[in-house]
């Protein structure tokens, strides 16, 4: 019999694959947990075989109860963007609580790295959604293996965002420009459709996977190679600008720089003071890209591990955009961004 696996998180950018790839293989059914059962992502999920949508809210205790009825695996991605640091963490721990109640058998949290840790506690690297994921992932690493299995995928930026929050201008001498504030750091960009492989190597390789925590990317890319990749494959023009954090901010930001990110959620005042803003935020998302270039710096992926266990992958941003056939044009994908 197929074992229930509850995507957590499934309608969204990084759960779509997830739920993908679990579909394809009739060992699993897939539950997606979602508040919208009517959207068009959740129909076009409903369309794959061995999917079924549980409606719910991922920061709601009924909900999660429910929907982890008779549930045998988990994979949890929650929203730090929607909840804000504190909430992340109670969220993040009350799931694995409830999974364990609900007799699951091997759970996945969806986490970011510990940039405070990593950087020695300097402010200037304390991210909120980084924050909030890897405290949870702290606090797991405290638990055993029984009566629950766990594992922990470590993300970071899709490579999915170039559609979109870090896509490149076109200048009117056709020269592409992509300008982010990385000076001579490196991204080490994530590739959805191999969080989708990742996530199913941890499922169906239990007595490897137990208590481990996969971190994945696909290279550490700095700005020049994304540039010159983007030439290789569309034979455009194009360069790479560093630019001042500021400057990203005020051109392309991911929201509006003072908004405190999580203080719509209702658990949250609207001053709350453990929420960082925008701005506070992702110019440090970018201090810790700046501190980790080729591989060496503050984040660091064990590359060979992922060649084994996810054969096949993206390994280069060159082989991602001829795979998607990237034109620097606009293309949704986070779902915040697209409202689907
Ligand atoms: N963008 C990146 O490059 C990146 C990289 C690594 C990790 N992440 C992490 O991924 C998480 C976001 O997931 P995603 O990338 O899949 O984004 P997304 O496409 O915007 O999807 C948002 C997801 O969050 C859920 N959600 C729950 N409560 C929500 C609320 N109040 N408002 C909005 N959404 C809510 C949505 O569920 P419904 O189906 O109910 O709408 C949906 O599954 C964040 O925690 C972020 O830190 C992002």
């Amino acid at each position: 019999m197929a074992q229930t696996v509850l995507v957590v998180g499934g309608a969204g950018a990084q759960g779509i694959p997830i739920v993908q790839a679990l579909s394809s293989d009739p060992k699993y059914a897939v539950r997606v947990l979602t508040r919208n059962p009517d959207s068009e992502t959740a129909k076009e999920l409903l369309a794959l075989p061995n999917v079924s949508i549980a409606t719910g809210d991922a920061s709601n205790e009924a909900d999660l109860r429910k929907a982890f009825q008779g549930v045998d695996l988990a994979f949890v991605n929650t929203n730090s963007f929607a909840l804000g640091i504190r909430a992340e963490i109670y969220w993040g721990m009350r799931i694995f609580d409830i999974a364990v109640q609900s007799g699951v058998k091997h759970y996945i949290w969806s986490a970011l790295e510990d940039a405070l840790t990593l950087s020695g506690y300097d402010e200037a690297c304390r991210v909120g959604h980084y924050e909030g994921k890897s405290r949870v992932t702290e606090w797991m690493k405290s638990k055993p293996q029984t009566p629950m299995k766990w594992s922990v995928l470590t993300t970071g930026p899709y490579i999915e965002m170039l559609h979109e929050l870090l896509r490149p201008t076109k200048l009117d001498d056709g020269t592409w420009v992509f300008q982010f504030p990385l000076k001579d750091g490196a991204v080490p960009f994530v590739h959805l459709d191999d969080v989708g492989r990742a996530v199913k190597w941890i499922l169906d390789t239990p007595e490897e996977s137990a208590g481990l925590n996969v971190k994945i990317s696909i290279e550490h890319a700095s700005g020049e190679q994304v540039a010159s990749a983007f030439t290789a494959v569309t034979g455009q023009p194009a360069r790479y600008e560093s630019v001042p954090a500021t400057q990203w901010l005020k051109d392309s930001p991911p929201g509006p720089p003072s908004y405190k990110m999580g203080s719509q959620y209702e658990g949250n005042t609207p001053d709350d003071p453990t929420l960082l803003t925008v701005e506070q935020n992702f110019s440090n998302w970018w201090n810790l890209y700046q501190r980790s270039a080729g591989n060496t710096g503050l984040l660091k992926t064990d590359y060979a591990f992922l060649d084994r266990v996810i054969p096949g992958r993206v390994k280069s941003v060159r082989e991602w955009m001829e795979k998607v056939q990237y034109t620097g044009e606009r293309r949704f994908v986070i779902k915040s961004y697209s409202g689907n």
